[in-house]
């Protein structure tokens, strides 16, 4: 494993284009449990039935309830971990460009990313479906299920549900970044949603070196990625993070 952290430090250190790709993973050592495998949320409720558009507009009470209970962490944003720590010192050496996240904690912006792209939109924001208002969900009473409007309208996170169309400037600069990037990495996704899972196939394609970190191999693994770091992300980035400090100090001298 150390060899290929070093080989990944060089990777980042020499690049000219690096972008991150993210999904749950990343924050389950932040208390989030992730949607699939071990503590999945869909190891419990049935995706369809609770994160479709179809369903949450037939029974808003009833998947809210679910926000409310398990979901109330990513709600009430946790604290970041080292994964997204190690991503946000990345950027701060002027080594990582952009974050495409599958997730809508806001953690990566909380840890210091600037450029983080939602692909899944967030829970930062709810929207009125009767007045169309936003407002912050920090600032909305969330002991009511459903939470209502000031108007009296039912209020949608601004998440995107099974269903739904991902947020077009998402998709459109996500499809960009993966194919000007020269490394990608790929951390805590089960890369079994599409298009997400579709960003390092892009990569891939464009010639870029794919650095997969995750516990579990994936449909990544063997055909795209050139590097999979088995491991959990907080772990793995400390050891990259000190890695690439070593690489640029020793350019120094
Ligand atoms: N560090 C890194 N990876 C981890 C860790 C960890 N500590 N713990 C678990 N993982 C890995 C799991 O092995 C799995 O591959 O994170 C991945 C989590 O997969 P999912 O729960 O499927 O999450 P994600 O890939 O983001 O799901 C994609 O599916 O339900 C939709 O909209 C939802 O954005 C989500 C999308």
């Amino acid at each position: 494993m150390k060899d290929l952290i070093k080989e990944t430090a060089k990777y980042l250190v020499s690049a000219r284009h690096v972008v991150a790709l993210t999904g749950a993973g990343i924050s389950v050592e932040s208390g989030i449990p992730p949607f699939r495998g071990e503590g999945g949320l869909w190891e419990k409720y049935d995706p369809m039935e609770f994160a479709h558009i179809n369903s949450f507009m037939n029974n808003p009470e009833k998947v809210w309830k679910i926000f409310m209970g398990d979901m109330k962490k990513v709600l009430l944003a946790a604290t970041p971990n080292d994964g997204h720590l190690g991503l946000a010192r990345l950027e701060a050496l002027g080594i990582l460009k952009t974050v495409i996240t599958q997730n809508v904690d806001g953690l990566h912006q909380l840890a210091g990313n600037t450029d983080v792209i939602e692909f899944h939109g967030n829970f930062a924001w709810l929207r009125c479906l009767k007045c169309d208002q936003r407002f912050k969900t920090v600032d909305i009473d969330l002991s009511e299920a459903p939470p209502k409007c000031p108007c009296g309208g039912i209020f949608r996170p601004e998440c995107v549900f099974f269903g739904e169309m991902i947020p077009p400037t998402a998709l459109t600069r996500s499809q960009e970044e993966s194919s000007q990037c020269d490394v990608m990495l790929v951390v805590g996704t089960s890369a079994l949603v599409q298009p997400a899972a579709y960003m390092p196939v892009i990569a891939h394609q464009s010639g870029a070196t794919i650095v997969e970190i995750n516990p579990d191999p994936t449909p990544l693994t063997r055909q795209i990625s050139k590097i999979f770091l088995q491991g959990k992300a907080g772990e793995m980035m400390n050891e990259i993070l000190s890695e690439v400090s070593r690489l640029i100090e020793s350019k120094k001298h």
